[in-house]
């Protein structure tokens, strides 16, 4: 007892409470959140991930920026009703290139983690001109000003870099080429061939059906390739994680 006893000094000390309590939460800190940093299988790779192609990554930025991520979560929980709803369940792999990451519980819509391919890019334009017109009781804000937004690319090649510099794997030529590969993805006729090569599975298309390059095209290049890029069919999930 007289050992349990000294606990009272600290018990009547609030600085050295403070002190002792700090101690111990930062030990337990290091020990959990430390070895991450050196894990090399704290996010296990996963085939067909790829870094955004930049149409995608500035359709990204416009879904932060409209605050969409307030009511769509993009993490589908291993839970049976979630996965028989929105698909096979995230992985950590697929917002590997996520800075930052989109996850979530706040669900006021629904889960977007694997929308890419749900629907045409028509209803997507129809639905963020006007969500009730495709779905009358939808609560989604109209976003229509989107389609009437140009988009330029004079600053894409800096997007890419600055995502570099936080890890994501973008190649010289990558960055060399971002602009052109910005504007050929909404361009079906346009030579695209060096896009697809490197973002393989890109999705190419006139998305909102207008000539011009506007913020409309870049969100629904980024909602068509939500949760498309890992082939399910042949993934199998390595237990030993
Ligand atoms: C105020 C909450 C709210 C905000 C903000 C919001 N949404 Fe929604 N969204 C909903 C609701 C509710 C639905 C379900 C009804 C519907 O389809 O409109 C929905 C549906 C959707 C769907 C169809 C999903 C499916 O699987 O059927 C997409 C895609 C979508 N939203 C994209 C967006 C994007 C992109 C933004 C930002 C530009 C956005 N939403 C902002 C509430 C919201």
């Amino acid at each position: 007892m007289a050992f349990l006893d000294k606990h009272a000094i600290l018990e009547k000390s609030p600085t050295l409470l403070l002190t002792a309590s700090l101690l111990v939460v930062t030990v337990g800190g290091i020990v959990e959140i430390a070895p991450l940093f050196w894990l090399e299988n704290t996010i296990e790779e996963v085939e067909g991930v790829r870094p955004y192609s930049p149409l995608e990554l500035a359709g990204r930025d416009i879904y932060i920026r409209e605050g969409c991520y307030v009511c769509h979560s993009q993490m589908i929980r291993p839970m049976r009703d979630e996965v028989e709803r929105y698909g096979h369940y995230s992985l950590a792999a697929e917002s590997m290139y996520d800075h930052p990451f989109q996850w979530g519980s706040k669900r006021t819509g629904p889960d977007l983690a694997r929308v890419g391919g749900r629907y045409s890019d028509a209803w997507h334009v129809d639905h963020l001109m006007d969500p009730q017109s495709v779905v009358p009781e939808s609560v989604m804000p109209k976003y229509a000003f989107l389609a009437d937004t140009p988009i330029e690319g004079e600053h894409i090649e800096a997007l890419l870099s600055t995502h570099r510099l936080v890890g994501v794997p973008y190649s010289d030529e990558q960055i060399e080429m971002a602009e052109a590969d910005f504007r050929v993805q909404a361009d079906p006729d346009g030579d695209w061939d060096g896009l697809e090569e490197r973002y393989p599975g890109v999705v190419i298309s006139n998305f909102d059906g207008q000539p011009q390059l506007t913020e409309m095209d870049a969100l629904i290049a980024y909602l068509q390739i939500l949760g498309t890029m890992v082939d399910f069919s042949t993934f199998t999930p390595d237990a030993s994680r």
